[in-house]
């Protein structure tokens, strides 16, 4: 059966210092895990991360990745790079990334065939915006989102990807898709897989992620298709990330 995920996504923040020592917290709390469980900080904080978490049970993760290996793209960080540094996962298409700095689906499907070409594991984000569900919209966006990966690379390179269905309006709100909200949405994108191949369908991991805390991990992670989560502000306190990652387990 799929192992589930539990991921945490720091976005902008932290200190040298404050990473370190949430690193070490989760290290130390992460012994003997039921789940596997994995941290995405800044870029520039990969190093350290990845230095406090060697040999533990906890995977290192990036949370972009250029599309291109190399040449004039300044800003960029290639996906072999972040492979040096130990990472397993990156992110692509997180809705932060779609929203506010233009990446297109297109570009999202290039990211994470440059992921997979370095050698890392994809953790493709796919939601739908508040007003796209009032539209009754969800599945054709969640659609759209996945077939632009699925159209250029095909259903095998799901073999080694991981899906996070991360409904845009419960992205650090503290609304939280229901368990049948979002049962509903792992299901479709589960099945449109399928229909291409039910074998890399049922083998894949597709976590939720949306204001995860605590107190509702448990009742998410017990639906059928939701294999983990992808966590933002509570992967931030050890204890949260730990109990989040116990509700997993
Ligand atoms: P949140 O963020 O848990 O703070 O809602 C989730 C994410 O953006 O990955």
């Amino acid at each position: 059966m799929r192992t589930p995920l539990v991921a945490g996504n720091w976005k902008l923040h932290g200190s040298r210092e404050s990473v370190v020592a949430l690193a070490d917290a989760l290290r130390d709390g992460a012994e003997n895990a039921a789940v596997e469980i994995a941290v995405c900080p800044s870029f520039v904080h990969l190093a350290e991360v990845g230095a406090a978490l060697r040999g533990s049970a906890v995977a290192l993760g990036a949370q972009d990745c250029a599309a291109q290996q190399q040449g004039a793209f300044t800003g960029e960080v290639a996906a072999a790079m972040l492979a040096e540094y130990g990472c397993r996962y990156a992110i692509v298409g997180h809705s932060e990334r779609r929203s506010l700095f233009g990446d297109s689906d297109a570009l999202v499907a290039e990211k994470f065939a440059a992921a997979q070409r370095a050698g890392l594991t994809p953790i493709l984000c796919l939601g739908e915006q508040l007003a796209e569900r009032e539209a009754a919209a969800t599945e054709s966006v969640l659609g759209r989102q996945l077939g632009a990966v699925l159209d250029t690379l095909g259903v095998a390179a799901f073999e080694s990807a991981v899906i996070a269905y991360e409904p845009v309006w419960a992205i650090g709100t503290g609304v939280t898709a229901s368990p049948e909200q979002a049962q509903a949405a792992h299901a479709y994108i589960r099945g449109q897989l399928a229909a291409r191949d039910a074998a890399v369908a049922a083998g894949l991991r597709i976590l939720y992620g949306g204001s995860v805390k605590p107190d509702n991990a448990a009742q998410l992670f017990a639906c059928a298709d939701i294999d983990g989560g992808l966590i933002g502000g509570a992967s931030l306190v050890a204890e949260d990330f730990l109990n989040i990652c116990r509700a997993a387990g």
